[in-house]
């Protein structure tokens, strides 16, 4: 990626930190409380978690005796996830602060990589080769989890009844909800920041990389919990 790219996305995501916290988004909330049952990790294992933002994944986590590396490219998210692990009494926790297009861990180092509403942020031949990376990483038995808007462009009658849903959402809030339309029709369009695939097309990833024992679940009508188990 290159650095400007990096800084820009850096300051975007750091100026939404505030704001982003799941109070009140039960949508979010189920999908996050899929991604920890699918997770289901032992005590005193080690996992990493891909654009953590303030934690929502990485604290449960921890709390559980799970040894967790929470990765962002946002130091903001990170030193607020940071606060809330210490004011909180959680230990295990090491924020890095990084593009996760970029990240480097030892091969075989880690038991569980997870990663919520993030991935769909990165362009396609890079969430390929993250799958690639997180193969490497993972010890035999090591699992991926991820949690995601996963649907495509419209080729599925379930691609246009999301589309569908998002779009009426959004139009029942008036002209603020119709301004967002368009700039989400055309971020959409030319595909900025927001990047799904389908749950078929995260499959193939997984396959391709090596992953065995793929399976999905969908969890609210937009987002599905993706598992892959390295062999
Ligand atoms: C929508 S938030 C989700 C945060 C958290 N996982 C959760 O479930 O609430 C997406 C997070 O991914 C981070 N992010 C986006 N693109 C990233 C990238 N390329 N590398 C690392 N972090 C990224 C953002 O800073 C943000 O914290």
């Amino acid at each position: 990626m290159a650095f400007s790219a990096a800084r820009a996305q850096r300051r975007a995501w750091d100026r939404r930190a505030g704001s982003w916290e799941h109070g009140g988004a039960q949508n979010l909330t189920k999908v996050v409380d899929a991604v920890l049952e699918a997770a289901a990790p032992a005590p005193g294992s080690s996992a990493v978690d891909l654009g953590a933002g303030t934690g929502q994944v990485t604290l449960p986590l921890a709390r559980t005796g799970v040894r967790v590396i929470a990765v962002d490219v946002s130091p903001e998210m990170i030193s607020r996830l940071e606060a809330k692990a210490l004011q909180d009494g959680v230990d295990g926790v090491e924020g890095m602060v990084a593009p996760i297009e970029q990240l480097r861990l030892p091969a075989g180092s880690v038991d569980l990589v997870v990663s919520n509403y993030t991935l769909h942020h990165l362009r396609d031949p890079d969430k390929e080769a993250l799958v690639h990376s997180v193969f490497e990483w993972l010890r035999p038995g090591g699992r991926l989890v991820i949690g995601d808007m996963m649907f495509g462009r419209g080729t599925s009658g379930r691609d246009r009844a999301i589309i569908g849903s998002k779009l009426a959402v959004l139009a029942k809030r008036g002209p603020a909800g119709w301004w967002r339309i368009m700039k989400n029709v055309f971020r959409f369009a030319l595909r900025m920041r927001e990047r799904p695939v389908s749950a078929q097309r995260w499959t193939g990833y997984f396959e391709k990389a090596g992953l065995v024992d793929v399976t999905y679940k969908e969890v609210v009508a937009e987002a599905a919990v993706m598992v892959g188990t390295k062999p």
